[in-house]
Order: structure tokens, then C-alpha cells, then sequence
């Protein structure tokens, strides 16, 4: 029987006291006026277990917890077992230490399909985790339905091609690559989501990023340099947007339309990576934050859009350096710190030559145990970044995330101090199972599988 001392993220106080209470029992639920959002309290007795919730999500959290103390089996999507489980006694007080616990998830560079995402929902929601940056568009597909614009997904929904790992040269897979959204099934993922306390953040990435959409819709693209196909490589594209006003009434349209999908009170428009940007492009991301704000959401951008100027409050993703988040909190926006150099899981995890396509500097698990942040009035909560274009399967995002997320999660839930000689056993012999349980292809504490590395697909240097 697992004790307090196994959970993951780790509780603000976990008191045990002698005996055990039989698992399943009924659980009795109370609303606490006296916790912070999101706590809950927990009392297990020999007799039954009481839970304290301060909202719903406290209450989801205090369930997810018992789980975790019912064992790694109740992680099953089947009970495997004949006889009732049982629980430790005591008593749990718990409360997040940031408000937003996110995790970019990049659709756009690989697809992944409805079920997919359902199952990355139900992965967050067991590490308490309570954002997912949904990344719906890219140079290299456009994933969002939008009745309206049918060409953004029958022609902007696929590419022919994709680069096999990262290189200078012209070699492709040959293999088509696509899949799209339909509205139904982003309204099904927003509801799958809330009822596990997770929040679905739309990103769609303007003015930069948006080659898929310039192939859908020319127009939407400077003049001189027609056509462009979604792209078939990795890395960072000239093709931008043609700043107009015709453009941008096509991309207002195309935020109502988000609006309507995601009752998110933050919408996510990118504005990251935009080489050769002029003021018309910084235009371009002030008029859609104006027009995301307007209707009374928060716009969301990385922090290059702080070189924009004149815009509405936002909430910046700072990703390039903590000085952008200084810069930010003085212009008067909150931030959410996602850096490169703390949270990037498509990073490589070490610099063995096993390591499937190494991009980027290292970071390993110890490093994510490591990232520090400090919250503050208008630091909103930390969010890891999984990209996608190294990831063409499940399998490889399971590889990449985990237990790297399960170690971010827990640095976005529980306040210091941290001890990683403390952490790793309890992530080895206790985490772990709940992964096995849950059907997660994690990569080993030792290094990958044969069958998870890549030999010969190159990478992309520090
Ligand atoms: C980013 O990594 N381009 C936000």
C-alpha cells in the first residue's frame, strides 16, 4: 500500500496516523470556504474518507491523490484485481503554488488525433496540471476547422512531405502528413478537458508561423512570391503573412470562430519568430490582440510581441530570456515562464549518441526537477513546451514528455524546498508504476529502448 510519502506532485502536508480504510468507499464531500483555489483536504479514516474542496477542481484533485494512494493498478483503465484496495489513514491539506501548470501541446507540426489529445487530457489532469496550449497552426498544417475558410484544411490540413529529422538538404520522407479538427471535436476536447479541471488555451500563430494558411488562401500572402505549398521542412520560415487589411479581416474572422470553440478566458496568437518584421507586421499583432480584448478575453502571445508596443493587457509566454519577463511585468502584462533553456521537451534528455534526434542543448530530467520560478502578483504559473516536429507518433511524445512533465508538474504544484535525491526514488518506485499502469511509453531513468532510439536520423545542434 503506497503511503503519503509516494505521492506525486508532492502535498503541502500529509499527516498519516495508524490503521487503513478499505478502498473503494464513499467518498463525503464538503465545500471549504477556508482553502485557496484548488485545495483541498483530505481525512482518511478507518471508517470512510471526507474531502474538502475549496471548487471543483480541489475536489478533482483530492480524487486524483486517492488514486494515487489506492496504488498503481487503480491508474488501470480496468480493474485487475478481485479483492478491495486500501488506503493509508491520515490527513492531506494541498493547494497549487501557481494558478496556470500548462503544457504546450503541438498539433500542427505532427498531428495528433482526437484520441490522442483525450489521452494527453487525462496525463495532465493526473499530475494536476491545468493548461494545455493547444498549437492548432504552423508552416506545416492547420489543424482547426473553419467552415467558412474550407481551404485551411483541405489544402492547409496536409503536407506532401516532411524533413527526417534536421538537415540542410533537400531529402523527404516521401509520405504524406495531415488530419484536422472539426468543430465538434474541439468543443468534445474543451468539455473532456474542463471536466477534469483543464482549461484548452487556442493558439493560432500569426504573422509568422502561417505558411499553411498562405497556401490555403494566397491572398493572404505577399504577392510576389505565389504559390507557396505547406512546408516540408523544420526551422523557422520567411513566409509571413502579408500585413493588410485584408488580412487582417480574414484573421478576425478566424478569432471569432476560436472564440466561439474555446470559452478559454485566455486565446493564444503566437506572434513568435517573425524574421524581417516591420510595423506593419507589429500592427498586425496589436490590431488582433485589440480585437481578442474587445471581447473580453485575454490575449496571449510570446514575448517577442512586446516589440509590437501599444498593446491591450496580455499574458506573455516568455520563452527567450528572463529579462523579456521583466520587460513584460513593466509594461503592466502578466507572463507565464516557459524558457528554452528550463522547459523544452523536445530537448534532448541526454547526449548519449542513443539519444533519438538530439535537438537542442540538454536537458535532462534533473534539469526540469531544477527549473525555479517564483511567483509573484503577475507571474501567472510556469508551462513546459512540447513541439512537435521531432515527434511524428504518440510513442515519441510519450518518450519526450514523460517523466520529464511528471518532474515540471511537480515543481508547478508544490513549493520548495526541492531535493532531487529525494524525488528520484519516489518518481522510480512509485510514479513510474502509475505510468506503466497508465500505458505511458516514458523514456527509462537509464536511457531509451532499442526500439525508442533512431539511429541515423540526424538531430539538430546546441
Ligand atoms: C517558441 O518556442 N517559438 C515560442
Amino acid at each position: 500500500m503506497p503511503g503519503f510519502d509516494t505521492l506525486l506532485p508532492r502535498p503541502v502536508s500529509a499527516t498519516p496516523e495508524p490503521g487503513t480504510c478499505r478502498w473503494p468507499s464513499p467518498v463525503h464531500v464538503r465545500t471549504a470556504a477556508d482553502l485557496p483555489a484548488e485545495g483541498y483536504r483530505l481525512r482518511i479514516a478507518p471508517d470512510g474518507v471526507t474531502l474538502d474542496a475549496a471548487d471543483s477542481a480541489g475536489e478533482f484533485y483530492g480524487r486524483q491523490t486517492l488514486r494515487q494512494l489506492a496504488g498503481p493498478d487503480a491508474f488501470r483503465a480496468a480493474s485487475v484485481h478481485n479483492a478491495p484496495a486500501e488506503l493509508p489513514c491520515g490527513a492531506i491539506e494541498d493547494y497549487p503554488r501557481f494558478g496556470w501548470r500548462g503544457c504546450l501541446y503541438d498539433v500542427a507540426r505532427n498531428f495528433r488525433t482526437k484520441a490522442e489529445v483525450l489521452r494527453f487530457v487525462d496525463l495532465l489532469a493526473a499530475h494536476k496540471m491545468n493548461v494545455l496550449n493547444l498549437h492548432l497552426t504552423d508552416d506545416q498544417g492547420w489543424r482547426i476547422e473553419v467552415p467558412r475558410y474550407p481551404r485551411l484544411t483541405s489544402v492547409g490540413g496536409w503536407r506532401k512531405s516532411s524533413m527526417v529529422g534536421r538537415h540542410d538538404g533537400p531529402e523527404r520522407d516521401g509520405r504524406p502528413h495531415g488530419g484536422y479538427y472539426r468543430v465538434a471535436d474541439l468543443r468534445e476536447i474543451v468539455a473532456y478537458a474542463a471536466a477534469r479541471s483543464v482549461t484548452v488555451v487556442p493558439e493560432v500563430d500569426v504573422p509568422g508561423h502561417a505558411r499553411a494558411a498562405i497556401a490555403a488562401y494566397p491572398a493572404l500572402g505577399p504577392a510576389s512570391e505565389h504559390p507557396w505549398e505547406v512546408w516540408t521542412s523544420w526551422g523557422i520560415s520567411t513566409s509571413l503573412l502579408d500585413p493588410s487589411e485584408s488580412t487582417l479581416d480574414f484573421f478576425r474572422e478566424v478569432f471569432d470562430h476560436v472564440l466561439d470553440i474555446f470559452p478559454s478566458p485566455v486565446i493564444a496568437l503566437g506572434g513568435d519568430e517573425v524574421p524581417g518584421a516591420t510595423e506593419a507586421h507589429h500592427r498586425f499583432v496589436r490590431e488582433i490582440a485589440a480585437h481578442v480584448a474587445e471581447r473580453g478575453r485575454i490575449p496571449m502571445g510570446w514575448d517577442e510581441v512586446l516589440d509590437s508596443g501599444g498593446l491591450p493587457a496580455m499574458l506573455i509566454g516568455v520563452w527567450q530570456d528572463r529579462e523579456r519577463a521583466e520587460l513584460a511585468v513593466k509594461d503592466g502584462h502578466e507572463v507565464v515562464l516557459c524558457p528554452e533553456d528550463g522547459v523544452y521537451l523536445d530537448h534532448r534528455q541526454s547526449d548519449h549518441p542513443d539519444e533519438p534526434i538530439p535537438v537542442g542543448y540538454l536537458q535532462d530530467l534533473e534539469h526540469f526537477y531544477g527549473f525555479e520560478a517564483e511567483p509573484g502578483p503577475q507571474v501567472r504559473g510556469i508551462q513546459a513546451q512540447l513541439w512537435s516536429e521531432h515527434l511524428d507518433t504518440v510513442r515519441r511524445t510519450d518518450y519526450a514528455a514523460f517523466p520529464r512533465l511528471s518532474a515540471f508538474a511537480e515543481v508547478a504544484w508544490s513549493s520548495g524546498p526541492r531535493d532531487y535525491a529525494e524525488f528520484l526514488p519516489r518518481l522510480r518506485d512509485h510514479h513510474l508504476p502509475r505510468l506503466d499502469a497508465l500505458g505511458v511509453e516514458y523514456r527509462p531513468l537509464d536511457g531509451p529502448h532499442p526500439w525508442q532510439t533512431r539511429p541515423g536520423v540526424p538531430g539538430r545542434p546546441r
